[in-house]
């Protein structure tokens, strides 16, 4: 049986502020999160820490927040200390898919629920953590190819891809590449000509985008897909210094729908981003209610998205929330 914080357990949500306000203080009735984040390695995630930071606020919560750096260990070592202090409910982002089998068999030996916020992981177990909230990237993958098939479909082939992956090992890099390939693979105009990790950044997005373009020579790649916009933003840099057009010589496809990749679209230099959010917050917080107070989640917590071409950028950039 997972831990039950004392104001919480026979409360929802929308009772929260009569506990704290009928007599128990703010403290004591608050539920206690401990939150394992990625790092801060692009515009998503720090919308992503900003929308949890919001979210997780006294006196309902109390927020532990835990910046991973792009570490596995670190995040494992937050996750030990989480349990150590005896947090009501875990939450992280975990960096990459496998090896978290024996941290999350202790928390749950410890009776602290956990809940996976973006990314997922692969256990034997799916009883080491309660719900995921986040989005589907596989069919974001699917959703980039079926905009390129889309876009080239008065293009002949071959028609040469590059890819720019997420780090490696991670839920969102495995899943983009995976649906985009299941896709664009049933069409014989596409090659993928090459396919390397850019981190999810925008420095290491455009160091890998000029190896590309110096490998490949000039006029020999057609279209980019960055597993985000920061990649692509990164990539776009280096197209431009290698005197091309990017948006025009080079089809450029994002992820995520950060205000970076629609102010690119609007200067032309982009072509479409597939949308991922990143404002997990409101739904962490509902559900680590939910998970302190004992009661069953969804295995999934999906993100409904959308796909934004360049045609709808400016129409839309004003909307933009991240
Ligand atoms: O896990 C979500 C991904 O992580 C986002 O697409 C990317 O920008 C981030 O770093």
């Amino acid at each position: 049986m997972f831990r039950i914080s004392a104001c919480v357990a026979l409360l929802g949500l929308a009772a929260l502020a009569g506990c704290s306000g009928g007599g128990t203080s703010a403290k004591s009735g608050a539920i206690t999160v401990g939150f394992s984040q990625v790092g801060a390695e692009s515009e998503w995630r720090t919308a992503n820490t900003r929308s949890v930071k919001e979210a997780l606020v006294e006196p309902e919560f109390q927020l532990k927040f835990s910046d991973g750096q792009q570490k596995q260990e670190n995040q494992i070592k937050a996750l030990r200390s989480f349990i150590a202090q005896r947090v009501d409910v875990i939450a992280f982002s975990p960096v990459v898919e496998t090896g978290w089998d024996t941290v999350l068999a202790e928390a749950k030996a410890a009776g602290i629920p956990v809940v996976l916020t973006d990314r997922t992981v692969h256990v034997p177990d799916e009883s080491l953590f309660v719900t995921l909230i986040g989005s589907d990237f596989v069919e974001e993958g699917r959703r980039a190819a079926r905009w390129l098939i889309d876009a080239s479909k008065d293009m002949k082939g071959p028609i040469r891809v590059v890819e720019l992956q997420g780090t490696v090992g991670s839920a969102p890099a495995n899943d983009r590449m995976k649906g985009f390939r299941e896709v664009i693979d049933q069409d014989s105009r596409f090659q993928v000509v090459r396919s390397q990790t850019g981190e999810f950044t925008r420095a290491k997005g455009k160091e890998v985008m000029e190896a590309f373009l110096k490998a490949e020579g000039r006029n020999k790649i057609d279209v980019l897909f960055a597993h985000n916009d920061d990649m692509a933003i990164g990539a776009i840099q280096a197209i431009e210094e290698a005197g091309m057009k990017p948006g025009k010589d080079i089809l450029v496809i994002g992820v995520d729908g950060v205000k970076g990749a629609f102010e690119a679209m609007i200067a032309g230099k982009m072509n479409v981003t597939v949308e991922c959010n990143p404002l997990l917050g409101p739904q962490l917080m509902a559900a680590a209610g939910k998970a302190a107070a004992g009661e069953t989640l969804p295995r999934w917590i999906k993100s409904i998205e959308r796909v934004f071409p360049a045609e709808v950028a400016a129409e839309e950039l004003p909307r933009r929330k991240y």
